[in-house]
């Protein structure tokens, strides 16, 4: 007899779920996920063990076709029960109901066997980069409520993320430009960098000095391992190596977006 429940997330559970975040030392905030759960509110879920809490995972669609899978954690006395892959299968069933073509997630060293087991398989490999100074920042918000249209992100992400920008804009500092847009975040512990896409390198870098500039503390980047500029404007502005990470896809067909303009992620959890 399966031991394994799985149900719904639901916003009661977001104090169980940031403190298996917080074990694990993730960045995320209680806002990260609240806005997880509103965007995706029947595809987030919690596996108990014997009707005790043991751990959650977050799905988050963009544009109707790709699908993100995110915050899965477990709490280290139910590990290698199957929760984990319990979870995974019925994220990739409620994907597969919505009719998403990919589904795609940001896979810790942790994690990738897991999903290997599952049959996903590696797009790229990507760093975290950290610039640290032992302190938390605090990040004011630009106060924005909209996000200017940026037809040309659907392609260099891969999809259409316009009402997931709509609700990272509201939490973040924001450089809206022509040909790119960047922002800034409160994490638990560090601010986070990003979503930054640019058309332009030299834009890209703008952009990362505006939302820098007079911010003290700890920050942490992410980015595919093949933006190149990208990699080298890391390096200008002081941001080390953490470790490497890889991107994993399963589904339909591969919907790849364009690394070479994606300067920074919105969160590992959601591309
Ligand atoms: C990664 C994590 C979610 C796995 O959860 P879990 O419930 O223990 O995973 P499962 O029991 O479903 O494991 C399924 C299979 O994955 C592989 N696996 C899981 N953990 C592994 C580990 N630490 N080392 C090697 N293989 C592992 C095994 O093949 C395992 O099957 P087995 O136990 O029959 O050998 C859990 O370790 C965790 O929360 N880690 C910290 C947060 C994290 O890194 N999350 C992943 C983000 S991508």
């Amino acid at each position: 007899m399966s031991h394994i429940n799985i149900r719904q997330l639901t916003f009661e559970d977001l104090r169980y779920a940031d403190a298996l975040r917080q074990a694990e030392g993730w960045n995320q905030t209680h806002r990260d996920w609240e806005r997880l759960l509103t965007h995706q509110p029947e595809g987030c879920f919690l596996a108990e063990w014997n009707g005790e809490s043991a751990g959650v995972v977050t799905t988050t669609i963009h544009g109707g076709e790709l699908g993100w899978i995110g915050m899965m954690l477990v709490h280290p006395i139910f590990r290698r029960r199957g929760i984990a892959t319990a979870l995974i299968e019925r994220c990739l069933n409620y994907l597969e109901q919505q009719q998403v073509q990919c589904i795609k997630l940001d896979a810790t060293p942790a994690g990738t066997p897991v999903y290997e087991c599952l049959g996903f398989r590696t797009e790229w490999s990507w760093q975290r980069r950290a610039r640290l100074s032992d302190l938390t920042p605090e990040i004011k918000t630009s106060g924005r409520e909209t996000m200017p249209e940026y037809p040309w992100d659907h392609e260099v992400f891969g999809a259409n993320r316009d009402i997931w920008l709509a609700r990272v804009v509201r939490d973040s500092r924001v450089i809206c430009l022509e040909d790119g847009f960047a922002m800034l975040r409160q994490g638990a512990r560090a601010g986070y960098l990003g979503p930054i896409v640019a058309l332009n390198a030299e834009t890209a870098e703008h952009m990362i000095r505006q939302l820098l500039t007079g911010q003290q503390g700890d920050f942490l980047w992410d980015l595919p391992a093949q933006n190149q500029h990208g990699i080298e404007l890391a390096e200008l502005f002081g941001f080390e190596v953490v470790r490497d990470l890889n991107r994993m896809w399963t589904g339909n067909r591969l919907i790849a977006g364009i690394p070479e303009y994606q300067y920074g992620y919105s969160d590992p959890g959601t591309g």
